[in-house]
């Protein structure tokens, strides 16, 4: 009965179907019905299905996955939440997508390594099959090539770090159509211990052999005997320099990056585009900026005093009121709130905003005086 029903959902006769239940189901949605039959047609929570595992190395793996209705794509370069199901608890995560952007509803890749106490990352890395649900959030970030591609490009990665570079290399591979076409000028250096520990190694090498713009230059850390500083660049990529580069990597190898580009002078610090892991935790409490007042949260009815940039989800936790919640990280759009009243600080950005309508993250959000959420 169920496989039926929504294949009448999906034809012409279904939109008629889906308006006549909208009418029956308010204020859920049908597509909140549908999630119960496939969590991949409910469009108000976006899923993805795990259609296939593909090992990297010992510790990094590929997930393939078919997103469902409602994830809006992504563009060579950007990461993805990732919400996970650990018993019973959702955890969130943010991981770079390695394939190149497709059409829309086709599967997409995310390359995950596990990290030693990493227990989303192990989960996904090692503990996860085809058929597994997982739920996804807005591609976001804006480590992504320009159009039109800059003439010389460098890509300069370590370890995992490779994997937004590989989505552009795979993108830009689609897009120049093969042995003939040009992407400009492209390096990539990367850094990884050894051959074994070299995810996308294979596809590298096929890659500079066949792609005439691009060429690959991996370095062994294990091998070698020595990391790959940004002095010892020069003899890789001697115009560095005169290149956009975009670097992903462990962060102390990205501050001393950005250290080395920052000594060559504003113009060449210009061309330098990191992408750090981890995204900024919102900032601890701090009396900078801040004002007395109030939050109200309208439905539930209870007045909270705001304090100095706590955010709102755990001002409205803390006095009991029943607060929708996810990442706690102000990555996966769980905590949205409509702001009936008043403005809010941002508390990874300072940014101000305040108007009446305005979607606002609880979890990274604080009060600026008095204000109301529908909540
Ligand atoms: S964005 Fe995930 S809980 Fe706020």
């Amino acid at each position: 009965m169920g496989t039926t029903f929504l294949t009448a959902v999906r034809g012409r006769s279904g939109r008629l179907l889906h308006a006549a239940a909208a009418a029956l189901t308010t204020p859920l949605l049908p597509a909140d019905y549908l999630a119960l039959f496939d969590p991949l047609l409910g469009g108000r929570w976006p899923a993805g299905r795990v259609e296939s595992v593909r090992p990297e190395t010992a510790e990094a793996t590929t997930l393939v996955i078919r997103p469902g209705r409602g994830w809006g794509g992504f563009r060579a370069g950007q990461y993805v939440p990732v919400g996970v199901d650990i018993d019973g608890v959702l955890h969130w995560r943010t991981y770079s997508l390695s394939s190149a952007p497709g059409r829309p509803g086709e599967p997409f890749a995310l390359t995950v390594k596990a990290l030693p106490d990493g227990l989303v990352s192990g989960r996904l890395a090692q503990d996860t099959g085809p058929g597994t649900v997982l739920r996804l959030g807005p591609a976001q970030g804006d480590f992504t090539l320009p159009e039109p591609l800059p003439e010389r490009t460098l890509f300069l990665t370590a370890g995992i770090g490779l994997t937004p570079v590989m989505s552009m290399l795979r993108a830009l591979a689609r897009r120049q159509g093969g042995r003939n076409a040009s992407a400009g000028d492209v390096v990539l250096v990367h850094s990884a211990p050894d051959r074994a520990a070299t995810v996308f190694g294979r596809e590298l090498r096929v890659l500079s052999r066949r792609m005439p713009w691009l060429r690959v230059h991996l370095h062994h850390t294990r091998t070698s005997g020595r990391r790959l500083t940004p002095q010892r660049l020069s003899a890789v990529c001697p115009d560095w320099r005169e290149r956009q580069t975009w670097t992903c990597g462990p962060g102390p190898m990205l501050d001393a990056l950005r250290q080395h580009w920052h000594e060559q002078g504003p113009a060449v610090e210009r061309r330098l585009h990191l992408e750090r892991f981890r995204p900024a935790l919102p900032a601890a409490a701090s009396g900078a900026g801040a004002e007395d007042g109030l939050i109200r949260f309208q439905r539930t009815g209870v007045d909270v005093p705001a304090g100095a940039g706590v955010p709102l989800l755990r001002a409205g936790e803390a006095a009991g009121v029943a607060m929708p919640s996810g990442c706690r990280m102000g990555i996966c759009f769980g905590c949205v709130a409509s702001l009936v009243q008043g403005r809010v600080r941002d508390l990874r950005t300072g940014e101000i905003t305040g108007e009446p309508g305005t979607l606002v993250q609880t979890c990274v959000c604080t009060a600026v005086g008095t204000v109301a959420v529908d909540l």
